[in-house]
């Protein structure tokens, strides 16, 4: 299959809706990651999702709409928590997991009686949704276990002949996916941390809780190899610089080409190779994944230390836990 990039203006549009009224997939931008795709009340369309993406069965697909009525068409009755959510922190970075209803097809939340929605703030991927007038069914618009994309570049690395068309809109403002927050439970529930931290939450619904590592896999996409670069990933305790130093050194003299991470000040000798993720953890965040897949092809091995969990710092210790397979 040919894989055509089109800029996102009038023209392209009417062709992504074209193809996902026609039940193709089609990558697009969203605020946090790219998406790949497809008419979510279509069960043959969303398979292909899982097809491109060599995506295991048993993990659920989060639902894109537009608005708050285009969410009510797929959720059965939310919550009052889940009310305040939507009308606080939608559009933007957060996926609330609700009661589905049975116009969402079983392919699409892997069997589960519940769906995940989200109301993406990025301009480009609410035109998408709009102008295709259906919701859209989208993981990350990446391989399994590879680190998302960012950019549509990073789409076509992965996807090249196994989607027709990738919408570009430029990159992702947040760089890391949303927040997955069950509502169907009281207090609701973390399932994965993401671009809306636990303390914006909080301001909004008070206490939730935090279960992204219980024994019980409550939001099945935690328990798969996610977001790995191709070269090993090691993941330090925040503030073990000297241990960074020790492997760095030891890397040097078995030959093995390293690369260290860092956020914030540099505190590493000028002697090793190290990268900036910028100043600030939104800035980690938002170019955490793309540093990752410019690393892979130039070192054989990529260090970093870990994040305090305040803000996005949770998000972004959670996808460096499991890029560097600790589970
Ligand atoms: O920012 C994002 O969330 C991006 C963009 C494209 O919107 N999407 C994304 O999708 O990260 P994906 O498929 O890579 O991750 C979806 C997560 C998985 O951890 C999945 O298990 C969880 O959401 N999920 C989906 N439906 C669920 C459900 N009904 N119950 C619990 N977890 C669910
Ligand atoms: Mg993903």
């Amino acid at each position: 299959m040919n894989t055509l990039i089109l800029t996102i203006d009038d023209e392209s549009l009417r062709i992504a809706a074209d193809k996902i009224i026609g039940g193709e997939v089609v990558a697009f931008k969203t605020e946090t990651v790219y998406g790949l795709g497809a008419n979510a009340y279509d069960k043959e369309a969303v398979k292909k999702i899982f097809e491109a993406k060599g995506r295991p069965a048993d993990n659920p697909l989060i639902v894109h709409v537009a608005d708050a009525p285009m969410l009510l068409d797929v959720c059965e009755e939310i919550s009052d928590k889940g009310k305040l959510i939507i009308n606080r922190l939608m559009p933007g970075a957060i996926t609330i997991v609700a009661r589905k209803k049975n116009v969402i097809p079983d392919i699409v939340t892997a069997g589960l009686d519940t769906v995940a929605v989200r109301i993406p703030s990025s301009i480009e991927a609410l035109r998408f949704i709009k102008s295709a007038g259906v919701p859209i069914a989208a993981p990350s618009a990446n391989t399994s276990t590879r680190p998302s994309p960012t950019n549509a570049k990073r789409v076509y690395e992965d996807l090249n002949g196994k989607i027709g068309l990738i919408l570009d809109g430029g990159g992702c403002e947040i760089g890391i996916e949303s927040t997955v927050l069950d509502i169907t439970v009281d207090p609701p529930a973390i399932l994965r941390p993401g671009g809306v931290s636990q303390e914006d939450i909080e301001s909004v619904i008070g206490k939730v809780n935090v279960s992204t590592h219980s024994g019980r896999v409550r939001s099945p996409g935690q328990k798969y190899k996610h977001y790995s670069p191709l070269v090993p990933l090691v993941l330090f305790q925040r503030g073990d610089t000297a241990a960074v130093i020790a492997w760095y050194r030891s890397n040097m003299v078995s030959g093995k080409k390293t690369a260290v991470l860092y956020s914030g000040v540099n505190n590493y000798p000028k002697d090793l190779i190290s990268v900036s993720l910028g100043d600030s953890y939104s800035e980690a965040a938002h170019s955490l994944f793309e540093a990752l897949r410019a690393l892979e092809n130039e070192y054989d091995e990529i260090l970093i230390e870990g994040f305090t969990d305040e803000g996005v710092g949770a998000a972004l210790n959670d996808r460096l836990k499991k890029a560097s397979g600790i589970k």
